[in-house]
């Protein structure tokens, strides 16, 4: 009988130590296999020496005596993905930072980076206000220049979450300056502003002396601040920065908030546009500035950034300090942009056309772009019905003819 019972206690010991085995199993399977997938390899390997050497190799320039390496933050953005993928084409090291918040759908940010991944530019999945993170990435490698694009964009938005402005355009971008000002040495800061700060101004064109102290739109508020905060980074310890006022940036792998982008998914899709018209009958017009020109734009003001002048938070000497207008310099009505659309699509669309709400859009925007035409070189070259033709022929690829959702 004892020896029966011994046998049977003996049995359920194994069978207990077996099941424990499996179970170990299971979890250590689970862990490899997201361990392994690139997505995840972004978040986990954030330290150890095979994090070190992915940034280190994307930060690396074709040629080392020459070349620039670049933190581009906003990385999976739209503007992010084209100047991180036009850096690393002229021969750059670009790292790219990002957050993958879902302000619009996460999956065209995913299908973005998975381009600047098969050329061989590895981007950090990251919030930048995480000061750990920015210290560590600026101490594996000594940047050249910070391409500082992240940011909450759109101006209606704001009134639904201010709190994702506060977040990422004014405590963001002061970490990224912190973690700039520590480093040694300094890298040279750009950073997209935008021509919203030039609010209820109606001077035009918009000249980057003309006053910008009437925002009207807490996005607008939060770039304007942005503004007057790389100041007093540029004062204190010497950082070199150079801020960019884009005009209304459109073109393939856009953002889908955007007036061209969600106009042409309604009229594929049958549904009614809203036109808003203003006071005097005049409707809302802006000075449609296609992607690559602003790229151009980009790399132009990285190129003739001076370097910074401080060293691990002590200013040397005085900095490069400098803001410039980055337009098309020929205003367009929305109107007219939904013709084209209509022509390029060969549908008509359904309008809408009701008196503009005060939400924090304006009536028009207009660059006067002298001043970076004679200290950039920028020229823009790009008319509005050739830019759409190319984004229209991006979006019919990219949803239409892949058969994807707009999940937004
Ligand atoms: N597109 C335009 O017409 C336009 C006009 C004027 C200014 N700008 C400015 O240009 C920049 C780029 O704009 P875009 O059109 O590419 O916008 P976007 O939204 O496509 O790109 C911004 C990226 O930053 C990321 N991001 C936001 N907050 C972050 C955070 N806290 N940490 C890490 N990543 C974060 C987002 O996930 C997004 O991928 C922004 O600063 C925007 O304000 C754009």
């Amino acid at each position: 009988m004892d020896k029966l019972h011994y046998r049977s206690r003996y049995s359920l010991t194994k069978l207990m130590i077996w099941f424990v085995i499996f179970v170990l199993c299971f979890y250590a399977f689970k862990l490899s296999a997201c361990y392994f997938s690139s997505e995840n390899s972004r978040r986990i390997l954030r330290s150890g020496t095979n994090w070190d050497s992915l940034v280190t190799l994307s930060a690396k320039p074709r040629d080392p005596n020459n070349g620039f390496s670049v933190l581009v933050t906003g990385a999976a953005g739209f503007v992010g993905s084209h100047v991180s993928l036009a850096l690393k084409k002229r021969g750059d090291g670009v790292v790219g930072i990002d957050n993958f918040n879902k302000y619009y759908d996460p999956s065209l940010k995913r299908a973005r980076t998975d381009m600047l991944e098969r050329a061989g530019i590895f981007v950090v999945e990251a919030d930048i206000n995480d000061s750990e993170l920015l210290e560590r990435l600026l101490s594996v490698v000594q940047f050249s220049h910070v391409m500082h694009l992240a940011a909450q964009a759109g101006v209606r938005y704001a009134m639904k979450n201010p709190a994702s402005y506060v977040h990422s355009n004014l405590a963001g971008l002061i970490n990224i300056l912190e973690a700039c000002k520590s480093a040694n040495p300094q890298p040279a800061v750009v950073w997209a502003s935008s021509s919203s700060v030039y609010g209820l101004n109606s001077k035009v064109p918009f000249s980057e002396k003309d006053r910008t102290d009437q925002p009207a739109s807490l996005y607008a508020a939060t770039k304007k601040a942005g503004e007057e905060i790389a100041h007093s980074y540029n004062h204190i310890y010497g950082l070199s920065i150079t801020g960019l006022r884009f005009f209304t940036v459109y073109g393939p792998w856009g953002r889908p908030d955007m007036a061209y982008f969600s106009f042409t998914k309604d009229i594929l899709k049958r549904k009614k546009i809203t036109i808003f018209k203003g006071p005097n009958n005049g409707y809302v017009a802006r000075d449609f500035t296609y992607i690559d020109d602003i790229v151009s734009g980009c790399l132009a003001a990285l190129d003739t950034a001076e370097k910074s002048t401080g060293s691990g938070g002590k200013k040397l000497g005085p900095a490069q300090l400098r803001v410039f207008n980055l337009g098309n310099t020929s205003p367009v009505p929305v109107t007219e942009l939904v013709s084209i659309l209509e022509k390029l699509l060969k549908m008509k669309a359904r309008k809408d056309v009701l008196p503009m709400p005060s939400n924090g859009d304006v009536m028009f925007t207009h660059a006067n772009i002298s001043s970076a035409q004679r200290e950039l070189g920028y020229k823009p070259t790009t008319e509005l019905k050739v830019g759409l033709m190319k984004f229209v022929k991006w979006y019919l690829d990219y949803y239409v003819h892949s058969k994807k959702n707009i999940a937004w």
